[in-house]
């Protein structure tokens, strides 16, 4: 699968997104070690604090199908500004694959492209 069409799995999720608060969709499509793909959205909650991410969706659909290891992440958002993981996502994605790639894309569809380790180096761990 090209960057191109990952991109266009995570705009795809991106209108799942439940988003009555913040009305800021998000949609991510996630490439595990053997081609598989895994997409997520959004999901807020009235408890603002339990609302989870679309990247960390995606994770968890993929590890609770038995993932482990992933290639490339594509986050997309109908955004000014690229839209990067949060903080939480990325120590949440390099739980399984620091070195994974994270294509991150704005209104427009044009993407950057990060390695996890760089938007989170010295990642916790113990
Ligand atoms: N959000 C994501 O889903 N992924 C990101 O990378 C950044 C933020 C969501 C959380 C919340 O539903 C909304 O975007 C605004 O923060």
């Amino acid at each position: 699968m090209t960057d191109r069409q990952l991109m266009s799995a995570a705009k795809e999720a991106s209108l799942n997104a439940y988003i009555p608060y913040s009305h800021f969709a998000v949609g991510a499509a996630l490439e595990c070690e053997d081609g598989t793909v895994y997409t997520g959205c959004n999901i807020e909650n009235a408890a603002l604090g339990s609302t989870i991410c679309a990247e960390r969706t995606a994770c968890c659909k993929a590890v609770s199908e038995g993932q482990r290891k992933f290639r490339r992440i594509a986050i997309y958002a109908d955004s000014q500004n690229w839209c990067t993981p949060c903080g939480a996502c990325r120590q949440f994605l390099a739980e399984f694959s620091p070195d994974m790639e994270v294509l991150c894309a704005k209104a427009g569809g044009r993407y950057v492209s990060y390695k996890l380790s760089e938007l989170l180096p010295h990642t916790f761990d113990f």
